[in-house]
């Protein structure tokens, strides 16, 4: 088991390791006995939980951890939602602070987000608001939660305004990230968290890059030349050591990036690498067409055809990113008006003083924020991903 300290302002451990879950109550002993002082020793009181999941998850891990929790002596309360992005959104919110509330939830009770990035978010975000702030531990069930989400602090729900407009920076207790839970994530979802450990490569590690590159070289393509996300799950499960080694690597990046800058002043942007392509395209496919990582996929290639329109990346370089970025068959951007993205893009909450400001790639494994990119190259680098018939040989 690797254990990764992420230093924010509420210091804590990302956990990673196979079939960690079976030890559960003995993280939260561990975490929550430091915070609470009433924890732990047999016979004395232990906290509520309220583990929140949603109906996929529950279906596997559910039963097998409030077993284990109330084996341990913890008093253990569920709330099972429906799955979806829906689920970020105020009336789930409020239903799940008045459930708690009847629950006789205290401060010192513990929120259990089991689930991908939308539990993550939403049940991080409802403890901390219950009672101005209750413990709350993470155990992310998909690749995105795993290597990204569940890492960070962020919480929040969605308006319908927009997205994640409402939400604070909230320490989990601990992260407890089991890999063997990925085995029932389906297959896109799967993709879909493995752009994000992309991103990681692309903006900060050339060798996780080039890792990622290795481990996918020479597995079979389909006849549009492609990875389908078929066996892209299969390559990552067959290897025992290849998926751990890339949460740790992802869960590292991210930590020392959350370590440095938790409220985002300035290093933790560069998480946003494809993000401001990948949001617009998003919105503009009323979050039907793509899966959130998916999005980001594409989004970075963009933003890689940016960086060499800007000149900042070397012709050979974005060859490679490219390369490799376009092995994986993701939902086209066919029909998408360039013009309408950069309008979108606009809306962006991300943007600072009325100026579009983009992630761009120096190199492999170095990125910078750009401000005042030139319009015209923008909407230039999103019909080059666009138009283009055919994935580079690069990488094949
Ligand atoms: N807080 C942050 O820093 C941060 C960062 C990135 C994304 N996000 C948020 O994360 C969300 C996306 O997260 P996501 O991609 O995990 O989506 P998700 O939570 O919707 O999970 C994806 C799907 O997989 C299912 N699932 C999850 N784990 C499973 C498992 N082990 N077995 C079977 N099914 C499983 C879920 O039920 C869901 O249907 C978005 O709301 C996004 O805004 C937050």
């Amino acid at each position: 088991m690797e254990r990764i300290r992420v230093q924010a302002a509420q210091p804590y451990d990302v956990c990673i390791g196979s079939g960690i879950l079976e030890e559960f109550p003995e993280f939260l002993r561990v975490r929550a006995g430091a915070a609470s002082p009433a924890v732990g020793s047999s016979g004395a009181y232990t906290p509520a939980l309220m583990i929140v999941t949603d109906g996929n998850v529950a279906a596997h891990y559910l039963k097998g951890l409030v077993r284990a929790t109330e084996a341990a002596g913890f008093r253990v309360h569920t709330a099972l939602f429906p799955p979806g992005e829906s689920l970020k959104s105020e009336r789930p919110l409020f239903s799940l602070l008045g459930c708690m509330v009847r629950k006789g939830l205290a401060r010192d009770s513990i929120v259990i987000a089991l689930g991908g990035g939308v539990i993550g978010d939403f049940a991080g975000f409802a403890a901390s608001v219950y009672m101005r702030g209750c413990g709350f531990v993470q155990v992310p069930t998909s690749l995105l939660a795993q290597v990204d989400s569940s890492v960070g602090g962020k919480v929040g729900i969605n308006l319908r305004e927009g997205k994640n407009l409402v939400g604070s920076f909230y320490s989990p207790l601990t992260v407890v990230c089991d890999t063997d839970t990925l085995k029932t994530l389906p297959e896109r979802e799967m993709v879909s968290g493995l752009a994000e450990v992309v991103k990681y490569g692309l903006i900060r590690d050339a060798s996780l890059f080039g890792a990622l590159e290795g481990a996918f070289r020479g597995s079979p393509v389909g006849r549009d030349g492609r990875l389908s996300p078929q066996v892209v799950k299969e390559r990552l499960l067959e290897d025992g050591t290849l998926l751990g080694s890339l949460v740790t690597g992802s869960v590292r990046i991210k930590s020392e990036v959350v370590g440095a800058d938790e409220r985002e002043a300035g290093l933790r942007m560069t998480l946003n690498f494809g993000h401001t392509f990948g949001h617009a395209l998003e919105q503009l496919t009323g979050y039907r067409r793509y899966l959130h990582g998916e999005a980001v996929l594409l989004g970075m290639k963009m933003a890689v055809e940016l960086s060499a329109a800007s000149g900042m990346l070397q012709a050979a370089e974005r060859e490679r990113a490219l390369g490799f970025l376009d092995i994986f068959r993701v939902p086209s951007v066919k029909g998408i008006d360039a013009a309408a993205m950069l309008a979108q893009m606009g809306r962006d909450k991300k943007k600072k003083a009325g100026s579009l400001r983009f992630v761009l790639l120096r190199g492999i494994g170095a990125a910078e924020i750009a401000p005042g990119v030139d319009p015209s190259a923008v909407i230039e680098s999103v019909e080059a991903v666009r138009d283009r018939r055919a994935p580079p040989a690069a990488h094949r």
